[in-house]
């Protein structure tokens, strides 16, 4: 006996139970049986417009489209009856009448949902002997390659800029014969999460501009790993031939980023092979030149013998950095080199690894869909972490969820109320005089999102989250059913980093107190770790300045001796994304030429300078840094952390939330590296030009 809530039918004559309001393409997915369809998508509203999915229901007087139609109770589905069929191939008919015969030189074939419905449901025969249509490609900017004319009109495409990225500027014109789809005045489009509409496109009418002709599926290799362009740890899979990263497509992950990913993460990755370290340097006069392991080894073994003590030694850490990275790093600064002047907080921030739940986002990203109320303070997720922002918008439109935002002015796609911007906004929150107070009180699950970039890096950021802990305390904002206060940070490697404890631990220098020795000359060593946000002029003053990272950044100006590393790609390795959940990237491609991966530099280097570090492999290492966080423990589990008290009490100052993202396509070294991102930015810096000028001419 089936409940209230669901529905019993059968299905090619098998018996299926689904819940109530359920489609009968997605019963009959459930039970394994496959219906051909080209406009359904599971995350996209159902326009029923493609007719592939036909099916006989008996007793109904023709075929129905079973993405629109719902179960029904005792309901007799034939997917592959004879009315069935036809009804199927009488569609793949029509669909091809005008489709060219481009599959040799189509990048979507071998991967193409009309190339394998036509050999399983199509005919060998056609009517038509008419002339096909010929359609305009459309320049839709430096990402999106069209070849219009393969374009079936299901309107996939259309329906993604409109529903999940927020940006309906896809649209068809014209009827009939004369339909064609794109953009209403032809122009780049303006989303962070364009590509997904080259994944949706179920022919090769949209495909990747910058993969255009490199590659044909079948001869690629593949490997699943995770983004770290930002700080959600999106789900991917790299595509790869000979070494060299041709690739890159999300992979369905429903907790974290459904099955979107971000163009940041999809198109950066030509510069993993640009601007790359493929070998030592060393410093001789004005220029860098190429030196072996054992040199540069030899040459920091003596810049570290010479430091006249430990506090004359220092390190600084970007944030692209994974455990096992942050780890050694940690390790070779603190006992090879005995130092406690080493910092990964290089955005100023003093926060460190006590108490995390305030520096996760502590509700998951799963947990968007609960909430009711948000209010976002001193962040712009449309630029931090775009698939989560299309999270927020998918359950504004749905579930009408309300959005109020303190902080800088931006445009997140869905309509928010925004107040003036200043910090002390938080206060008038917290007394309960402001409006966002009332929307607090009265939602019945609300969420804090708080930008860390924007945010913890503020002088006054310790009494900022104490008032946010008041203001989540007194609304019920975390309650024992409900964890709504969350942190969204930017970088994959700042959770770890706090986590594993990169910041002095006892009486060292921070980032301050790092930049303030060097200035006065107090550094006989630095040794900086990747990029971070800090500029190279504030970095010269050390009698000798060791860079370890993947690309050739600014940093070498100032740079004595470098060592190549490994990018994001090659290596395998632990990664906290924002929700202070642990993944794994897998590596997918060697390290270019002489380049290493970073523990093993770490590693190998202690043992030239002093004692081995106590792990000779990763599995070791990996022992250590559970020990130190057993969070590293669980992969892929969200785990909220206790709720305690934190921030200090005292004033606010009276300023405003900067912006926490100025070059969206330009935020890490691989980005500014890629000529792809850079043609992206240069459009986005024009298009703002013009809206700049357009509102001074208003
Ligand atoms: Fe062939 Fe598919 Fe390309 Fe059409 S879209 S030309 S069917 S591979
Ligand atoms: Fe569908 Fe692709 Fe045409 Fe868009 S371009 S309507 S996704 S076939
Ligand atoms: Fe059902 Fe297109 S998939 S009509």
């Amino acid at each position: 006996m089936s409940d209230d809530n669901q529905i019993t039918l059968t299905i090619n004559d098998q018996k299926v139970v689904v819940d109530k309001g359920t489609s009968i393409i997605e019963a009959a997915k459930q039970s394994g049986i496959e219906v051909p369809h080209f406009c359904y998508h599971k995350r996209l509203s159902t326009p029923a417009n493609c007719r592939m999915c036909l099916v006989e229901i008996k007793g109904a007087p023709k075929a129905m489209p079973s993405c629109y139609t719902m179960v029904g109770q005792d309901m007799e589905v034939y997917t592959n009856s004879e009315l069935a069929q036809n009804s199927q191939k009488g569609v793949m008919e029509l669909m091809l009448i005008n489709h060219p015969l481009d599959c040799p030189i189509c990048d979507q074939a071998g991967e193409c949902d009309l190339q394998d419905m036509a050999v399983s449901y199509g005919s060998d025969r056609t009517h038509f002997k008419e002339e096909k249509r010929a359609v305009p490609d459309k320049n839709l900017g430096p990402l999106i390659r069209t070849v219009m004319t393969r374009c079936i009109h299901c309107t996939r495409c259309i329906r993604f800029a409109t529903e999940v990225a927020g940006v309906p500027e896809m649209c068809a014109t014209g009827r009939g014969e004369n339909m064609q789809v794109g953009t209403y005045v032809e122009k780049a489009l303006e989303s962070e999460l364009s590509g997904n509409m080259i994944d949706l496109c179920p022919v090769g009418a949209l495909c990747s501009k910058p993969y255009a002709f490199t590659a044909r599926p079948w001869e690629l290799e593949h490997t699943d790993s995770v983004d770290v362009m930002d700080g959600i740890g999106s789900n991917i899979r790299i595509f790869h031939r000979g070494g060299k990263v041709m690739r890159i497509d999300p992979v369905e992950c429903e907790d974290i980023n459904e099955e979107w990913i971000s163009d940041t993460a999809r198109f950066s990755y030509d510069g993993l092979n640009r601007s790359r370290l493929t070998t030592p340097l060393r410093r001789k006069g004005k220029s860098l030149e190429a030196c072996g392991w054992p040199q540069a080894f030899d040459a920091i073994k003596k810049a570290a013998g010479k430091a006249s003590k430990p506090d004359a030694i220092a390190g600084l850490a970007g944030d692209m950095f994974s455990a096992e990275d942050l780890y050694s790093f940690n390790a070779f600064m603190k006992t090879t080199l005995k130092t406690d002047n080493v910092d990964a907080r290089t955005d100023g921030s003093t926060m460190t690894g006590k108490h995390r739940c305030k520096y996760v986002f502590n509700s998951g990203i799963k947990g968007i869909d609960k909430a009711d109320f948000i209010l976002i303070v001193g962040a712009n997720p449309r630029l931090e972490a775009p698939v989560l922002n299309a999270r927020i918008r998918k359950n504004v439109l749905s579930k009408r969820l309300q959005v109020a935002v303190v902080g800088a002015p931006c445009d997140l796609t869905y309509p928010t109320m925004h107040s003036e911007n200043t910090a002390i906004i938080l206060d008038q929150i917290a007394s309960g005089e402001h409006p966002f107070a009332k929307q607090l009180e009265d939602a019945k699950n609300p969420m804090i999102i708080v930008g860390a970039a924007a945010t913890l890096a503020r002088k006054d950021a310790p009494q900022i989250m104490y008032r946010l802990y008041t203001i989540a305390d007194q609304y019920r904002v975390v309650n024992k059913d409900w964890h709504g206060f969350n942190v969204l940070q930017q970088k994959p490697g700042r959770i770890a980093a706090l986590d594993l404890a990169v910041y002095p631990e006892e009486k060292g220098k921070d980032t301050a107190g790092i930049l303030k020795a060097l200035a006065d000359k107090k550094i006989e060593l630095l040794v900086l770790y990747g990029e971070s946000d800090i500029p190279p002029e504030s970095l010269k003053g050390a009698k000798t300045t060791i860079f370890i990272g993947s690309h050739l950044s600014p940093y070498a100006e100032v740079a004595d001796i470098i060592l190549p590393a490994a990018a994001y790609t090659e290596k395998t390795a632990l990664w906290m994304n924002t929700e202070g959940r642990a993944q794994e990237s897998k590596k997918a491609v060697a390290p270019p030429m002489q380049a290493k991966e970073d523990w093993k530099i770490f590693r190998a280097l202690s043992a030239e300078i002093a004692d081995p570090l106590p792990f000779d492999t990763q599995s070791q290492l990996r022992a250590l840094i559970v020990k130190r966080a057993p969070v590293f423990e669980n992969l892929n589990t969200f785990v909220p952390p206790k709720w305690e008290s934190f921030g200090l009490a005292g004033h606010i100052l009276d300023n405003a939330f900067e912006q926490p993202v100025r070059s969206f396509y330009k935020t890490n070294e691989i980005m500014r590296a890629s000529q792809v991102m850079t043609e992206c930015q240069d459009l986005a810096d024009a298009r703002a030009d013009v809206n700049a000028k357009q509102r001074k001419v208003g």
